[in-house]
């Protein structure tokens, strides 16, 4: 009887831990390798279309009827999300009507590998500077919830470099923090130039000062 009691206790504590450490860990025999990841930050100009691109994991094993739900959430309410969810896709809140879409891609598992990776790709288009704010990526399966949050920044169409707007007819201007990866070549090399004359006006202007105010020490 007591180590009955014993072993619920340890079990409830074990599940816990696994649920709050929710990283891949090695505990279970590799269980736990379900994982969502984004980028902390997500950029985007009003009127664009904004994407959050989340890297997924799960297990290869994993019955695809037991892969519950794939779902992006704005966080400052919870009542705007997308989800798909045993196969059915939609989008529901006003600040998400109409201007939303969710998709998920598995890439192919390789024999023996013990985990299937995938894309979840969610968009938001025509933003405004009240969609800035946390969004909440998240996937639920039989054993396991993750969740991640992205911060997406919504900046006000005015603050568009001007080199950018004909490398950007696509009309989406996501990059990701720090001009890392997931950057178009064109809009890469845009961003870059405007980067460098931006840079070089203010070298300019700066040197100009500088040298009305000659008096200052090196
Ligand atoms: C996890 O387990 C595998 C074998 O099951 C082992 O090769 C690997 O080193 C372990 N990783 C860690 C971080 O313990
Ligand atoms: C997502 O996966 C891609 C490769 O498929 C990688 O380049 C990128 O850094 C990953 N991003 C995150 C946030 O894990
Ligand atoms: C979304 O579209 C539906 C019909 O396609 C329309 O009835 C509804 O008013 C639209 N909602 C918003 C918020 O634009
Ligand atoms: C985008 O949003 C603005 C402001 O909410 C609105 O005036 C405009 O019609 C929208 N454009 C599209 C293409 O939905």
């Amino acid at each position: 009887m007591e180590i009955t009691c014993c072993c619920i206790v340890l079990c409830i504590l074990g599940s816990s831990a696994l649920g709050i450490l929710g990283n891949p860990t090695n505990i279970t025999e590799g269980i736990n390798v379900q994982e969502i990841t984004i980028e902390p930050k997500v950029y985007a100009y009003e009127g664009d279309r904004a994407e959050l691109i989340y890297n997924v994991t799960v297990r290869s094993d994993l019955p695809p009827d037991r892969l519950y739900e794939k779902a992006v959430w704005f966080s400052a309410d919870r009542q705007n999300y997308c989800e798909i969810s045993q196969g059915e896709t939609k989008c529901r809140g006003d600040q998400f009507a109409n201007r939303t879409e969710i998709s998920d891609t598995w890439f192919p598992v390789s024999e023996g590998e013990r985990t299937r990776h995938g894309r979840i790709v969610f968009r938001l288009g025509n933003v405004t500077l009240s969609d800035t704010g946390r969004y909440e990526g998240e996937i639920k399966t039989f054993d396991n919830i993750n969740n991640v949050n992205t911060m997406l920044v919504v900046k006000d169409a005015s603050e568009r470099p001007k080199d950018e707007d004909t490398a950007n007819q696509v009309g989406t201007t996501t990059w990701w923090n720090g001009f890392g990866a997931g950057i178009g070549t064109l809009l890469g090399s845009g961003l870059a130039i405007a980067f460098i004359v931006i840079l070089s006006v203010k070298l300019a202007v700066r040197r100009k000062s500088s040298q009305q105010a000659s008096t200052a020490p090196v």
